[in-house]
């Protein structure tokens, strides 16, 4: 084996995806501490300070220096090198959730069994589905009474079209949660409310009919838990790896994190099946992590972080060949050579320079204007990885520049905002200096305005615009493209690749305009292929 496969074989770069207060704060902080990334818990942030409004985002400013390293929180766990990446919780943000998990191999889905699946899950779980993306599934909160544990298989299934496998399952909930029964290996972990499981709480039984478990968890429960796992080899197939990695079946585990329970068996279950970097998908062509040649591409940007330079951190994923300090680069987009002296790594919570780093790493660059999001960085090949898409908005604005004085400073800080993926922009075909903003969250509007004034001195104001749907078009028939464009030339935009883009203003007139037009089609994100509206 050579040294880049075995650095390839201990990798695990994943994300965890949940709705707002479904527990990944409190998941994220006891993987950590297993990891021994961090030594306290109430060291993660909770993605709460994001949640509510611009005051909220301004003091998460000030802490910006710390929220940068635990975006991505890199540790060893049982000889692998974990790379887990941190996903914003507000909605507002969401495109940037949608960017991160294009950097990952893997995700772990949060559900709250109270509230089962909410709307931000469902709008994860689709994205990772679109890019064929593992997940591992965690029932959380059994402590609480929930709903019935196969009524939430089957919403997961039904709502997330997604397969699942249980591998373990609950034996009671609320005030009567006794454990779970881990269903590939017939052990019992026993449930003892704020404590670390001990060696005794875990217990090696012959199957469900042995007698034991009647004295464990009392005789109602053991029958229950017998009927249970009946009916659940009734109902599921037995579970194939490969299905869990095309992303077509989701494992799924039961527990509570807050109560520290099920949160290491679940990080066990994922070293042992989430898989190591898989090959990322380029418009040109597939790119195998095991190739000899480094290639990489940017998916996020993270802007003035000390206020008194303009310095960004540029996030690179790594898809192949291995990354050296200081070797030139081919920076694809531009067709220059790019050379870094200071490559970062996140490991732990700290920052640290380092040497060389492996397919599936993710590494900061210092980054003083070179990079958009998307940008890759090959050896000399012309690749573009696909997965870093521009979603459709729902809120657009006109931006205007409030002050004639500081026009500059309005255009620079625009673009850079926009580069970093604050925003998305468009513009009017014949009034390019017309720009229209989209944008997922109002609260996206409110940090633009913010940092335009604190870090470019500069200051707007918004106008409405009727539309609150934007589609990409396309067409063969170029002819069909260029007169539709000519008789709908007020409800088109172009954004910053130069696609179009049709605006309406409901769902019905949209309909309405593609039915009337069979030669084109819209999708409803940039990344045509895949998102047929
Ligand atoms: P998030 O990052 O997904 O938004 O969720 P977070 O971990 O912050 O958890 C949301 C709330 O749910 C927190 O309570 C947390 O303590 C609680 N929680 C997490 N896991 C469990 C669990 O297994 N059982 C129960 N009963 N609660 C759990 P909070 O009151 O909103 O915040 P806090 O004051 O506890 O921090």
């Amino acid at each position: 084996m050579t040294e880049l496969t075995k650095e390839i074989h201990r990798r695990l770069t994943f994300a965890i995806i949940s709705h707002p207060d479904a527990g990944k704060t409190t998941i994220t902080e006891k993987i950590l501490l297993f990891g021994g990334a961090i030594h306290i818990a109430g060291a993660v942030k909770s993605g709460k300070n994001t949640r509510a409004a611009l005051s909220d985002f301004m003091a998460m400013e000030q802490e910006r220096g710390i929220s940068i390293s635990s975006s991505v929180m890199g540790f060893e766990y049982k000889g692998r090198k974990i790379n887990l990446l941190d996903t914003p919780g507000h909605a507002d943000f969401s495109e940037d959730t949608y960017r991160g998990l294009s950097a990952v191999d893997s995700s772990l889905m949060v559900i709250d069994s109270v509230k089962g699946v909410e709307e931000r899950t469902r709008k994860l779980c689709e994205i990772c589905r679109m890019r064929a993306t593992p997940i591992i599934t965690f029932i959380n909160k059994l402590d609480r009474e929930g709903k019935d544990p196969m009524e939430l298989l089957d919403e997961v299934e039904r709502e997330l079209a997604t397969q699942v496998r249980p591998f373990t399952w609950p034996i009671g909930q609320g005030r009567h949660f006794k454990g779970v029964y881990n269903l590939m290996e017939n052990t019992l972990y026993l449930f003892r409310p704020g404590e670390v499981l001990l060696p005794q709480d875990i217990v090696a039984l012959e199957g469900v009919l042995d007698p034991r478990l009647d004295e464990l968890v009392g005789s109602s429960l053991a029958t229950k838990l017998r009927d249970d796992v009946e009916l659940l080899h009734g109902v599921y197939d037995s579970f194939e790896l490969q299905d869990y990695i095309d992303g077509t079946v989701s494992p799924v585990f039961f527990g509570s994190a807050l109560n520290n329970f099920g949160v290491r068996e679940l990080l066990d279950a994922m070293v042992g099946l989430a898989p190591y970097p898989t090959p990322k998908i380029a418009d040109e062509r597939s790119v195998l992590p095991e190739e000899e040649k480094f290639s990489g591409f940017i998916f996020k940007i993270h802007a003035n972080m000390n206020p008194k330079h303009r310095d960004r951190v540029a996030f690179l994923r790594i898809c192949s060949g291995k990354f050296e300090r200081n070797k030139i680069y081919y920076h694809v987009r531009t067709g220059k050579p790019y050379r870094t002296a200071n490559p970062t790594a996140f490991m732990s919570q700290d920052r640290e320079i380092i040497d060389e780093a492996w397919p599936g790493d993710i590494i900061g660059l210092h980054d003083t204007g070179t990079f958009k999001i998307g940008d890759t960085l090959t050896e000399g090949e012309c690749i573009n990885f696909r997965g870093i898409p521009s979603f459709s908005p729902q809120i657009f604005r006109v931006i205007v520049n409030a002050d004639p004085l500081k026009e500059k400073q309005f255009h620079k800080g625009l673009n850079q905002l926009a580069e970093e993926g604050v925003v998305q922009i468009f513009s009017k075909p014949h009034q390019p200096n017309v720009r229209v903003l989209g944008v997922v969250g109002q609260l996206q509007l409110e940090v633009l305005q913010y940092r335009l004034e604190h870090e470019y001195g500069a200051s707007c104001s918004y106008r409405p615009l009727d539309y609150n749907m934007a589609h990409w078009i396309t067409s063969s028939d170029k002819k069909a493209l260029e007169e539709f464009l000519d008789n709908n030339m007020k409800r088109i935009l172009v954004d910053i690749r130069h696609n179009w883009v049709f605006m309406s203003d409901s769902e019905w007139s949209f309909e309405r305009t593609r039915s009337n037009n069979p030669a084109l089609q819209f999708y409803s994100t940039s990344e045509m292929q895949t998102s047929r509206a």
